[in-house]
């Protein structure tokens, strides 16, 4: 509501609301950049939130001036006035990194998605082991590959918008992992030889539950039980793993009284394995749809997925691995759900 506003008013006033995706700074300049973003955030916290979480036009002040100048010759800001600069993109800091995704103004189908609670959860208790093989399917920003790149011996992310590489680039150049970032385009699986296996996947794919006629970013369109892409992505995900690899997924999924359809489909795709199922959140599906209720074919939407029984959408993280005690062990991480919400609310 108050993005709608805010973009209405850039509109008015003639800002540009959508940028091309920012360039990544040179080798030599990147660590130079990122320490004085660094000092810049640790000394004025709420000029940084000002204008790279809240999106507004900041006053430069006569210590800044570089630091601004820099940034607008990448892209990451846009000079409006004579010391008044606009971001063209969100920065999130997060535990030491600056990641950049998307304004919410961007309202093409390409944005690149936000952090929030979830990037936070995975970044926190991904279980990426020395010497792995990570494969992020759905990259966007990097952010999640970037942390498992400082433990992996290797990660390889794959997203379907050109758009997401171009950010994941920029966000490697400014904080890289120990390891590199192999970034490819295409579908989930698509673009790798058909023998490569990983000992580590993640994947916080498109979640949203969405009506068929609505049109809905890439980021988020799961389609109308928001599980497409996830049924896309499983009956490869056995075959893709090394001998005792590991899938982890964090993602929303309706249930009715049986529990949450993604426990289901982990169940039929991967046996064999043990799912370790963190309970984040709940809510009742009115409301989780809520913002879908003036789109075309609403009605029809909400009737089949009543008719299927499905009343709640569920807030999951599923740690799958190879057990010689496969089964289903559900757990509710209180603290650690509240340390991640501290953290994230701070962004909204
Ligand atoms: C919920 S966002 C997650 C992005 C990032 N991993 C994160 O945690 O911030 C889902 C991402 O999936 C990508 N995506 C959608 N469909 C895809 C597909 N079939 N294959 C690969 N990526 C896809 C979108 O472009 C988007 O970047």
């Amino acid at each position: 509501m108050l993005q709608g506003a805010r973009r209405r008013i850039d509109l008015l006033l003639g800002r540009r609301t959508e940028f091309p995706p920012p360039r990544p700074p040179d080798r030599e300049d990147a660590a130079s950049l990122a320490e004085e973003v660094g000092r810049w955030f640790a000394g004025a916290e709420a000029r940084f939130e000002r204008i790279f979480l809240a999106g507004k036009p900041l006053f430069v002040n006569r210590h800044e001036r570089a630091l601004f100048a820099r940034l607008a010759d990448l892209g990451v800001v846009e000079r409006i006035g004579p010391s008044i600069y606009q971001p063209c993109v969100r920065l999130f800091p997060l535990y030491g990194r600056f990641i950049a995704t998307d304004l919410l103004s961007h309202e093409s189908s390409d944005q690149v998605f936000s952090l929030m609670f979830e990037q936070v959860y995975l970044v926190r208790n991904m279980d990426v082991q020395a010497g792995d093989r990570v494969l992020e399917l759905c990259l966007g920003s990097g952010v999640n590959s970037l942390f498992a790149a400082d433990a992996a011996a290797a990660v390889t992310g794959i997203d379907v918008n050109e758009r997401a590489l171009a950010f994941a680039r920029f966000n490697e150049a400014l904080s890289p992992g120990t390891a590199p970032l192999e970034g490819l385009q295409g579908s989930l699986y698509d673009p790798l030889d058909e023998d490569r296996t990983f000992d580590l996947i993640l994947v916080n794919p498109p979640f949203e539950l969405v009506p068929h006629d609505a049109s809905w970013f890439l980021h988020s369109d799961g389609g109308e039980d928001g599980l497409d892409v996830v049924r896309a992505l499983l009956p490869d995900t056995a075959a893709r793993l090394a001998p005792d690899g590991r899938f982890e997924i964090i993602t929303w999924s309706p249930g009715g009284a049986h529990g949450p359809l993604l426990v289901d489909l982990l169940r039929e795709h991967l046996p064999g394995m043990r799912l370790t199922v963190h309970m984040l959140d709940a809510q009742p599906l009115d409301e989780h749809v809520e913002q879908f209720r003036e789109a075309p074919g609403y009605d029809a939407f909400r009737e089949r997925l009543a008719a299927r029984g499905l009343e709640e959408v569920y807030f999951l993280f599923v740690h799958a691995a190879p057990s010689p005690t496969p089964g289903v062990e559900v757990v509710t991480p209180t603290a650690e759900i509240e340390t991640c919400r501290a953290l994230a609310d701070h962004w909204l």
